[in-house]
């Protein structure tokens, strides 16, 4: 081969020109984060995005697509984040290469055009590629030797070598579940020189035989149980890694030798002042592009899912900067070569620039501030152990306090030899959430005992369209937390019927209070919990009367804090959707609360919001509450409503169906109570924007009559402030502003009658000081005036004085600040740290200094007099 040009740009034009050739319609990467598949942390491999597709769940208007997909195998089921940095070939953000068959060709035309591109296009060596089949394959196997012409010794067979039926390097799946079948990869011989054997070998792990081509027969959909259920067509989805494929063309044998990573690692070596050989480069080079990309796509750190997962990449590549000697943040600033090597490709990129850089300096320096500190407890910890283990307790402490994900403290006992005792962590882990939990009141959390789990049906929920419900049968009493067959008069319960109308905490909306009855009997309730999940708890007490399991009673919610409730529910909904549309899709909802009183929206974003862009937020909410939409809700399938475009929590669990909350744009999962049409809201108003942790902020608001009341509180507010100011609500501000511009003036002028009053006074003082053997001698008490005045007075008495010992006592609030001075023919002979020592011992205070200068501090009282009384006998007899 000669030296061609085989940039990555050019290898991407290449591979998809060559497609479009063979009549594949071209489409774009997809986002990181899979947009309709919660059962995915990140895309993985470039058929995500066609998963519905394989499933016969969606139709698209081509039978044969081609890309370039940027990929992440970091957390989840494909994760090559413990691999980064010790293979020359395993990256966590990566790009496939793939073409695609939904239900068109099969097996011949994949194989034979993979070859024709390799040998035919790019022109490598036949005899350096190897091929695998799984092993009853015997169609691939016939095509290799028949059709392209592969010498048997280069075809090898892999059975299920993962210790289960299909679980095999040649059995590729998606994920636990969903598409899945036989795959044939295509390998590349680095050459002798290089370790490692060929796939099946003992050694195939080593770096010479590198896959760079997986063809994937996709055939059955695999169920959560194992089993396979045919497509309703067989497809063929594969995937190529580029960087695998560009070290190949560019004649280098590490991917981190390619034109696009050496830009990035000659830059980390500057920031880092690092050698270019050194490994760590590469991880931080490879970690770049992960965390520059999954920001891009909308994750931002944090302590959860896939935020997680970004926040454990990002510090696994600050430690190593810090292994560098690096101790400023730097990592953010490879974001601009990133943008240059990869923009063209992913216009998305150099678009987020800003927010990339911001967001990634945030969390460096939130890591800043625990990274040495942890280090050190990592050394200490390493140099106690003998067994060659990082106990759990240490590794859980390092995460806690330190910041340190797991992975991250597994990935430096590696450096050292060392391994961390997972187990052990994952104790330390759960000791913590019981403390935790039992420290925490019940929540909706709590469990029921199993048996009586096993007597119950979910309640019936009546209350989207009922506050008030007649013939509710108690199916259990709690007591103390255990089941009881009756309560009294005056006992603190829980209530659990088969139906009611009274919504339990979840979601962040509160719970419902109001009354149940029935003869004789009423029982307060002062909240609604759901226990395991499915049960409404009214918790509360016996008002009046008893009650029994079989009991039937009536319910009334109390629909006035209800109907408050629903209008903050409601606007939480309008407030995510303007947070979006304003701050960006980056905003996901963090947590909430829905009460009667107000409404609080916790949010990932990495900045406070400004003053002037929080009024648009607002205004906002105000144009949709006043647009006045109808809040539509359905039942549909999850995927339905995903499809619609429904906002799901990521982490949250979602059933088969799902209520889906619509108001003009936004559409929601939600299981809330919600008002008819938004303009019940009324008005929306903010009353505080703030930080909870790092990139995560929080909006509290009010709606309603909340809302009124709220502005109308302001305006009192803003009327009494007049009427101090003796002003209008019109003039207010400029009534406070030239009141504060007096008061400016005014702390000035004092400021200088202060000192014309201290000067005056010293000059007063000076005739007060008694001559003693020649020595003028003085100590004097002045009111209101500080240690500095003091200074000031007792410098300007030595000059007027000459031969002089000066002890002066301001005296401000009960106490007495003291300065003593010595000058002239006294120096020498009487110390003013003395001095001054003995007076401050003698009113309770202490104090020293200079044998010219000194100063401290007592209590103001009878004593001071006396002390200053005996001031000039205490020099007389220093002078003796
Ligand atoms: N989906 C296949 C892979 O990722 C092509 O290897």
């Amino acid at each position: 081969m000669t030296s061609t040009p085989y940039t990555t740009a050019r290898i991407r034009s290449d591979f998809l020109e060559f497609f479009q050739g063979k009549g594949h319609t071209i489409v774009p990467s997809a986002p990181l984060v899979p947009g309709n598949d919660p059962t995915l942390l990140f895309t993985n491999s470039g058929m995500v995005q066609f998963k519905d597709v394989f499933l016969g769940a969606e139709k698209r208007s081509y039978v044969r697509a081609a890309d370039v997909q940027r990929c992440l195998r970091a957390g989840g089921k494909h994760n090559d984040l413990d691999s980064v940095g010790y293979t020359a070939r395993h990256h966590t953000f990566f790009e496939m290469l793939g073409n695609w068959s939904f239900g068109d060709y099969f097996k011949k035309d994949a194989i034979a055009w993979a070859w024709e591109l390799l040998t035919g296009v790019w022109k490598l060596p036949a005899e350096r590629l190897l091929v695998t089949v799984y092993h009853n394959d015997d169609e691939a196997y016939a095509l290799w030797r028949d059709m392209v012409g592969v010498p048997e010794e280069r075809i090898v067979r892999i059975g299920d070598n993962k210790g289960a039926p299909f679980a095999s390097d040649n059995f590729w799946q998606m994920a636990d579940t969903g598409p899945c079948g036989p795959c044939t990869e295509i390998f590349f011989d680095h050459g002798a020189h290089i370790a490692g054997g060929p796939p099946g070998s003992p050694d195939e792990d080593g770096d010479r035989y590198i896959e760079i081509w997986n063809l994937v027969f996709m055939q059955f959909d695999r169920q959560p149980d194992g089993t396979l259920i045919p497509l309703p067509a067989p497809c063929v989805d594969t995937g190529m890694g580029l960087e695998r494929l560009a070290a190949i063309l560019q004649h280098v044998h590490s991917n981190y030798e390619i034109d696009l990573f050496q830009a990035l690692i000659r830059q980390a070596a500057e920031l880092t002042g690092a050698d270019l050989e050194n490994k760590s480069l590469r991880v931080i080079a490879d970690h770049i592009r992960a965390s520059a990309f999954l920001i891009v796509d909308g994750v931002l750190p944090s302590n959860e899912g896939r935020g997680y997962v970004l926040r454990r990449i990002i510090r696994r590549a600050l430690r190593h900067g810090w292994m560098l000697g690096v101790r400023q943040p730097f990592f953010h600033k490879l974001v601009g070569t990133l943008s240059a090597q990869m923009g063209d490709a992913y216009p998305e990129l150099p678009a987020a620039r800003d927010l990339v850089e911001r967001a990634l300096k945030a969390e460096e320096e939130r890591f800043a501030e625990t990274l040495d500190a942890g280090m050190k407890i990592f050394e200490d910890v390493a140099a106690r152990v003998t067994d060659g283990v990082i106990p759990g307790i240490d590794a859980f402490r390092l995460y806690d306090t330190y910041g340190f994900p797991l992975d991250l403290t597994a990935d430096i006992a590696r450096e050292r030899g060392l391994v961390v005792d997972n187990a052990g962590f994952d104790v330390a882990m759960e000791q913590q959430r019981k403390t935790a939990r039992a420290a925490g009141k019940f929540g909706g959390g709590v469990q029921l005992p199993a048996d009586l789990v096993a007597t119950l049906q979910p309640t019936a929920f009546l209350g989207h369209d009922e506050l008030q419900a007649g013939d509710l049968k108690v199916v259990a009493l709690l007591r103390d937390g255990r089941p009881v067959e009756s309560v009294a008069a005056g006992d603190e319960a829980i209530v659990l019927t088969d139906r009611t109308p009274f919504y339990a905490e979840s979601g962040g909306q509160v719970g419902d209070t109001g009354e149940l009855t029935g003869a004789g009997v009423r029982f307060d309730v002062a909240d609604t919990q759901k226990f395991s999940g499915q049960f409404h708890g009214h918790v509360g007490r016996v008002a009046q009367g008893a009650l029994k399991v079989g009991d039937v009673l009536s319910g009334e919610v109390d629909a006035g804090r209800r109907s408050t409730i629903v209008l903050n529910h409601s606007a939480t909904h309008l407030l995510h959707g303007a947070l979006r549309g304003l701050l960006g899709t980056h905003v996901a909802q963090k947590g909430s609360l829905v009460a009667p009183d107000r409404l609080r929206f916790d949010f990932s974003h990495f900045q406070p919001i400004a003053s002037g862009e929080l009024a648009q937020i607002e205004r906002q909410v105000n144009d949709e509450v006043r647009a006045n939409h109808a809040v539509v809700i359905k039942q549909m399938d999850i995927q339905s409503a995903l499809d619609a475009g429904a906002m799901a929590l990521f982490g949250e669990k979602y059933g088969e169906r799902v209520r889906v909350v619509t108001m003009g744009d936004s559409v929601e999962l939600c299981g809330g109570t919600h008002v008819g049409r938004t303009g019940d809201i009324g008005l929306f108003k903010i009353v505080s924007e703030g930080g909870v942790s790092a990139g995560v902020r929080r909006i509290e608001a009010v709606t309603g009559q909340g809302a009124l009341d709220h502005v109308a509180a302001e305006g009192r507010s803003l009327d009494e402030a007049a009427s101090v100011l003796g002003g209008s609500r019109g003039d207010v501000v400029d009534k406070a502003r030239s009141l504060a511009d007096r008061i400016r003036k005014l702390e000035r002028e004092i400021e200088s009658f202060k000192a014309k009053a201290a000067s005056s006074a010293a000059a007063d003082l000076a005739s007060a000081a008694v001559d003693v053997g020649g020595i003028k001698v003085l100590a004097a008490r002045l009111e209101g005036i500080d240690a500095k005045g003091l200074r000031e007075a007792v410098d300007r008495l030595k000059q007027q004085l000459g031969d002089t010992v000066v002890l002066l006592a301001g005296a401000q609030d009960g106490k007495a600040a003291l300065v003593a001075g010595v000058n002239g023919a006294a120096t020498g002979r009487v110390k003013a740290g003395e001095l001054l020592a003995h007076v401050a011992g003698r009113i309770g205070g202490k104090g020293g200094g200079r044998p010219d200068l000194a100063q401290g501090g007592g209590e103001d009282g009878p004593a001071l007099a006396l002390a200053l009384e005996e001031v000039a006998s205490w020099v007389g007899q220093r002078l003796q």
